[in-house]
């Protein structure tokens, strides 16, 4: 198999935007990704997004700019950008879970490169994945 590509990246809501746009946005990208080969979890706590995908480079890097020009979120940063043998997940095109604690995503938002992963790492059993 051809080397994979992960991103994590963090970004926030749009003040314009109504919370229940997530539910449309997760709804969209779960078929899109299973059609490109990208699996990841998004994890929302009201206000912020913390996103960890990964698939094949182009797939990767071709979502990654429609993302980021996406005006539904702002703030749009990449904390961690690797390349990986494995898959880290497995059973999701796009897992999706509301975080209740909202010091889970800021910790993450306020870190960068390897530190902000392995923090989302660590956090990610705790979070109610529902896909
Ligand atoms: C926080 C967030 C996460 C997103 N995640 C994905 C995703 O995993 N897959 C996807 O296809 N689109 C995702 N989107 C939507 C894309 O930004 C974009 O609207 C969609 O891919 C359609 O792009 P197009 O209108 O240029 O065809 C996400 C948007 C936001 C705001």
């Amino acid at each position: 198999m051809s080397e994979l590509h992960e991103i994590l990246y963090c970004s926030v809501l749009s003040p314009s935007e109504p919370p229940l746009v997530v539910g449309q946005i997760v709804g969209q990208a779960r078929a899109r990704n299973a059609e490109h080969g990208i699996t990841g979890l998004l994890v929302f706590d009201g206000s912020r997004f913390c996103h960890h995908l990964e698939g094949p480079s182009h797939a990767v890097d071709m979502l990654m700019k429609r993302i980021a020009d996406d005006r539904r979120h702002e703030d749009v940063r990449v904390l961690y950008s690797g390349h990986r043998q494995e898959r880290r997940y497995k059973r999701f095109d796009l897992g999706f879970a509301q975080s209740e604690d909202p010091d889970d995503m800021a910790g993450v938002h306020e870190l960068e490169g390897t530190q902000a992963l392995e923090r989302f790492l660590v956090l990610r059993p705790g979070f109610d994945i529902n896909g």
